[in-house]
């Protein structure tokens, strides 16, 4: 028997024990192990039931996702569970931890299901691009009805032992250990002359309107499509016999399977733990950090400071006076009653949070004990000079002094301190309690432990976190500053801000980059582009509309117009008339005669500019692989989760397609379309951006 399965006896019970660390995944070993225990168990002279429990962190987290896009091997798991469910004997599930996948999978094919109070079942094969491929979807209408399956499917939450409970998934909830739990409860069933129930068994639900429920579950999903297949493989559960829904949900599994889509959806399951895997800080220790300062109380300062509060740190935020001090107290007393309102704390961490563990303070000497300070003060060099200039002066020997700046040279505001080794960026995204990625950008003379101590505070907050060189907008700022012009560009050429975020939003953008710098604030990049015409970095052909619209005083969502108008709240965006005549105006200046593009050409050149900007990006070495800036591009842009990230997009639809459209738009404009020299070397070479991550 494989080693992954210990066979025990007690009593009665044979007891087949999952040990496959860390998460119990059901690789090939695995699914042979619990066959043969099944073998095992029916041929044991005496044994009436077999219980099934997992030692360490969970029952089980499911498939194994490394074998995924392999050849299959056998035993496949929809033919154990089917075995399991059919043996002559009484079989049981101990649940603890997580039971997700083809976990809760192997538990569905279980006769009855106990699990302590703290474990949680699901079923996420969606954020795999896939649909539960092992029966979940034939077997779990059969115990919740339609609704609450296709809720847990096509959402891929993760469900608590109460709520599985009170759907009929799971049979009975006790406090303690999995093991003596399962086997009291086994011997129990026993003596009740409790008799197998299988699942498969059971009559199917009720039907609903299936058309319906597919277009709508497609329409939520922006595109993706693996949660409305799992509406026409529960379809089958009702409409056709056990074994006939079986065959239907596994061949969309299969189909699901080939997709660019799972493809896309693994590489960002793994990318994202990969992400602050960094051998460089292999061994290193983080300091440790507890009291963090915050210096200014804007939006983004708030955000900070919630965020940290939220993970239960201690945060002095400064401000300059007591009434600036008293509106950004305000923002995160607002930001607290959104995160109490949702569940995330309860009353009585919401008051202890305000009460000590956050102060507002607005002289820099209380800022002596803190263990890091993160500033976030308008993007003005100067400024930040001061402020660093201040926090050299009091902070004590070792605080990490971080920067939020999204632009400025890191290296240079170390070097106003005495100390550069401890300074480094820290870049949040706004809403900074709500966004997931955080750059860490690390300076020339930014000491190991310091990013370490970066990376162990970007996961103490919860956070996504990227190591980013210094550059103009390090990772996502300056790629983003490329396919901003890209579409600047097509508008000169005729395209509309509109067909652009249509277009964008088709390829599955939360929302078009017009919509977006309306949400951020129009005056953003107003303030970048006279920067850049300051310092000589303009395009070759300048836009003035949006400034245009700034000047009139028009800054997106914040002021209820921009490329939109929001005049009827902000979801309701219609264009704004006045923004087509300030482009032809644009457009006469510049003797440019419009002309039509297509939806597939904007997003060709979009993603074009975007590919191209990311492989310099990974070139210089400011991004150190290329799924650190496909996890910046889906934790901080809005690039759909399905396909990936713009470099894994890229591997898919094929690098040298992508070379040829670059090096043709070269021909109108060769200095900002000249190609990536790491594009131009994957090319030659017959490599793919995916070749350099795993190098490590
Ligand atoms: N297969 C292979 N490896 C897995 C895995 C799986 N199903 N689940 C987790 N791991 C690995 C992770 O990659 C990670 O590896 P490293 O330490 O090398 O980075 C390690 O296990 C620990 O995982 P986390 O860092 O994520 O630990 P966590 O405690 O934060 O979370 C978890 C644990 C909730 C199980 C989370 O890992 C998770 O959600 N895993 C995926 C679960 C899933 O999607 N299951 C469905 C699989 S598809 C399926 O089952 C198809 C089917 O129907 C047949």
């Amino acid at each position: 028997m494989s080693d992954k399965i210990a066979y025990s006896r007690q009593g009665d019970i044979a007891v087949l024990t999952v040990q496959n660390p860390p998460v119990n995944a059901l690789g090939q070993a695995v699914r042979q192990g619990l066959w043969d225990g099944m073998d095992r168990a029916e041929a044991d002279d005496g044994v009436r039931a077999v219980l099934i429990v997992g030692d360490g962190r969970a029952f089980f987290a499911g498939a194994d996702i490394t074998e995924f896009g392999k050849p299959p091997l056998e035993p496949h798991l929809p033919d154990l569970i089917n075995r399991i469910e059919a043996s002559p004997l009484l079989v049981v599930a101990s649940m603890h931890g997580v039971s997700l996948g083809g976990g809760l999978e192997v538990a569905l094919g279980c006769h009855y299901r106990i699990a302590v109070p703290s474990a949680k079942v699901g079923l996420p094969e969606v954020h795999l691009g896939l649909l539960p491929g092992a029966g979940g979807t034939q077997r779990l209408p059969r115990l919740t009805g339609v609704e609450a399956a296709l809720d847990v499917m096509t959402t891929g939450r993760h469900i608590g032992a109460a709520k599985a409970h009170a759907l009929g998934i799971i049979d009975v909830v006790e406090d303690g250990n999995q093991m003596e739990n399962g086997l009291a409860y086994t011997q129990r069933l026993l003596d009740q002359g409790a008799v197998r129930r299988p699942v498969s068994e059971m009559d199917p639900p009720a039907a609903i309107d299936w058309d319906a429920a597919f277009e709508a579950i497609l329409a939520k999903g922006r595109g993706q499509i693996s949660p409305a297949w799992c509406v026409r493989a529960v379809q089958a559960s009702v409409e056709k016999p056990f074994d006939e829904g079986l065959k239907t949900e596994r061949q969309i599994f299969y189909d699901l399977m080939q997709t660019d889509q799972r493809k896309g959806m693994i590489h960002a399951f793994f990318s994202e733990r990969a992400v602050s895997n960094l051998p460089e800080l292999k061994g290193v220790e983080p300091s440790e950090v507890q009291h963090i300062a915050v210096i200014g109380g804007g939006t983004m300062g708030a955000g900070i400071a919630t965020a940290a509060l939220l993970s239960g740190l201690r945060v002095h935020l400064l401000e300059m006076s007591a009434q600036a001090g008293q509106a950004a107290r305000g923002r995160i007393e607002g930001n607290l009653a959104g995160a109490l309102k949702r569940g995330k704390i309860n009353a009585e961490q919401h008051d202890a949070i305000l009460g000590q563990a956050l102060q507002i303070v607005t002289s820099y000497d209380a800022l002596a004990d803190v263990d890091l300070v993160i500033e976030a003060v308008f993007e003005d060099m100067e400024v930040k000079k001061q402020v660093f200039a201040e926090l050299d002066r009091v902070c004590k020997p070792g605080a990490i002094l971080a920067s939020n700046t999204s632009y400025l040279d890191v290296d240079a505001i170390a070097a106003t301190t005495s100390r550069p080794t401890d300074v480094l960026g820290l870049h949040f995204f706004s809403p900074a309690h709500v966004m997931k990625l955080l750059e860490i950008v690390v300076g020339d003379k930014t000491a190991p432990e310091v990013t370490a101590t970066g990376f162990a505070l970007g996961k103490m907050l919860g956070k996504i976190s990227v190591r980013a060189g210094v550059c103009d907008g390090f990772i996502g700022n300056r790629i983003l500053a490329t396919y901003r012009t890209a579409a600047d560009q097509m508008i000169l050429d005729g395209a509309s801000p509109y067909e652009i975020d249509a277009a964008l939003e088709d390829f599955g953008f939360a929302m078009g980059p017009f919509a977006v710098a309306d949400l951020a604030g129009l005056d953003i990049g107003w303030a970048v582009r006279k920067r850049k015409r300051a310092e000589g970095h303009a395009p070759k052909r300048d836009t003035t509309y949006a400034d245009t619209l700034c000047e009139q005083g028009h800054f997106g969502q914040k002021t209820g117009k921009g490329y939109y108008d929001y005049a009827a709240g902000n979801k309701a965006r219609v264009p704004n008339p006045d923004v087509l005549p300030m482009i032809e105006a644009d457009r006469a200046r510049l003797g440019i005669t419009p002309r039509d593009f297509t939806h597939e050409e904007i997003t060709r050149r979009y993603m074009a500019a975007m590919v191209n900007e990311s492989a310099k990006v990974v070139g210089e070495g400011i991004a150190r692989r290329p799924l650190d800036v496909d996890m910046t591009l889906l934790f901080g842009y809005g690039f759909p989760r399905y396909r990936g990230g713009p470099l894994k997009w890229a591997d898919i639809v094929g690098l040298e397609d992508l070379l040829k459209d670059i090096t043709s738009y070269a021909a109108e404009d060769p200095e900002f379309w000249a190609p990536a020299p790491l594009l131009e070397q994957l090319v030659a070479e017959n490599k793919t951006f995916d070749d350099l991550n795993k190098k490590g």
